[in-house]
């Protein structure tokens, strides 16, 4: 187990691609896996979460040569081609992999069990459990935890759910389950939430993509193998963002990022707070939109984050806090109660991080306060969290001294190359084994 000491760098500069994004590398390896014929992904992030969906798969039988720098080559094993090799598969650290993998699995003709780390065995997954009982699954958790049991062979019905939280791996797993159900299957959002898996299925389905709330799958759809390339992941270019926008004199470029509206409002929350961010480039690849940052040192003032921004940043709240406890003034996140039930309780752990290092924070049951300050020099735990321990990594830049984050392994989860990327930028990061 490594643990990460960040002592305050100078000015971080210069051009680089973070990792390509986890959602949608994810969700090209699923859909490659059950399309007719060959879908070649490039740039696909090679982290351990996506790494665990692809192990998921070559056990369900599906022949995937790679990843090879970036790339895959999925040979699709079609709709009902799928085949259990060993039933129990282990997801790692990985809430996408499971929940949608459970919506995919609820149709298959085999039984298969999904369990995965300590920290993804505690992850609520009535969420997913639920409609698909609804729609006729067999599928069982441990007291709404993992393991999840699901019996093969079943009849599935359609239906029409609307969500109770605004989670967009619940609406995808209801999609995957569409897939093999009898009739339509349609989720209506309470608000907005990231739509990869709409935009990639109406790419390996040839299907009309209908922009909106109500998104429609049926077993009708036949899907052909695709070429895709995965744009670089935002939620990981939140840490540079956050990191150039504290640390005086900085000017980054990070190019070829993922700006697809349901993700960008890290942007919207930073720029609210008084960040200098300048996009260019747009333009699409694999029909999501791309763009280059440019993102400039800023001095940021405490806000009210506006409730409807709230999912739509939903992973970047670790980082955002990190920004709020460098802002003059306070900081009022509400609305925010799904940040419990992610890695870790990203509230619990952010207060008590920010807390021990002389940030002063309130905490609500969906929410915090954070009033601008000095990070002091100190020790913090991840909470085996990679977005809890890229936080604060990027809050040893601007600290008084240095900030030692405990067990940071699960950094490879989402963004390989962390400590080196940032540190190629000007940070001063040192891994301690
Ligand atoms: C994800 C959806 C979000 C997000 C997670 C990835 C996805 O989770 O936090 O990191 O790829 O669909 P929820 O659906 O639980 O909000």
């Amino acid at each position: 187990m490594s643990d990460i000491v960040s002592t305050p760098s100078g000015a971080l500069v210069g051009v680089a691609r973070v990792p390509s994004d986890k959602s949608i590398s994810h969700r090209s390896v699923i859909f490659g896996a059950i399309a007719k014929g060959v879908t070649h992904v490039s740039n696909l992030l090679e982290g351990e979460d996506v790494l665990a969906t692809i192990a998921a798969f070559r056990n369900l039988g599906v022949q995937i040569e790679g990843p090879e720098n970036g790339s895959l080559i999925i040979t699709g094993a079609g709709m009902k081609g799928l085949e259990i090799g060993e039933p129990e598969l282990d997801l790692g650290n990985s809430g996408t992999s499971m929940r949608l993998l459970a919506g995919l699995l609820v149709g298959q003709r085999f039984n298969t069990r999904l369990t995965g780390d300590a920290s993804l065995r505690r992850r609520p997954m009535s969420r997913v459990v639920d409609p698909l009982t609804e729609m006729g699954a067999a599928i069982e958790a441990v007291d709404g935890h993992p393991p999840l049991r699901i019996k093969g062979g079943v009849v599935l019905q359609g239906i029409e759910y609307r969500l109770p939280v605004a989670s967009a791996q619940v609406k995808s797993a209801v999609l995957l389950a569409g897939l093999y159900a009898s009739g339509s299957t349609t989720v209506i959002e309470p608000t907005p939430t990231r739509d990869h898996t709409e935009r990639m299925l109406a790419g390996f389905a040839g299907a009309n993509w209908h922009p909106g709330d109500r998104f429609r799958t049926d077993s009708e759809l036949e899907l052909s193998g695709q070429r895709l390339s995965v744009p670089a992941d935002i939620s990981s270019a939140a840490f540079l963002l956050v990191a150039a926008t504290l640390r005086p004199k900085s000017d980054l470029v990070l190019s070829g990022v993922g700006i697809n509206p349901t993700r960008s409002a890290i942007v919207d929350i930073l720029e609210l707070m008084g960040a200098d961010i300048e996009v260019s480039r747009k333009r699409m690849e694999s029909n999501e939109p791309v763009c280059d940052f440019r993102v400039r040192s800023a001095s940021l003032v405490g806000i009210d984050v506006p409730p409807d921004l709230v999912a739509n940043a939903i992973d970047e709240f670790p980082v955002i806090a990190v920004a709020a406890a460098g802002a003059a003034g306070v900081t009022r996140i509400r609305g925010a109660s799904e940040l419990r039930f992610k890695e870790s309780d990203r509230i619990a752990s952010m207060i008590r991080g920010l807390t021990s290092l002389g940030i002063e924070t309130v905490e609500y049951r969906d929410g915090m306060d954070i009033t601008g300050g000095r990070f002091s020099s100190g020790s913090v735990e991840s909470f085996g969290d990679h977005r809890i321990a890229m936080a604060f990594a990027v809050a040893g830049c601007i600290a008084e001294g240095s900030i030692e984050i405990t067990d940071t392994d699960n950094i490879r989860t989402s963004f390989p190359g962390f400590v080196s990327l940032m540190n190629s930028m000007g940070s001063n990061l040192k891994v301690r084994s």
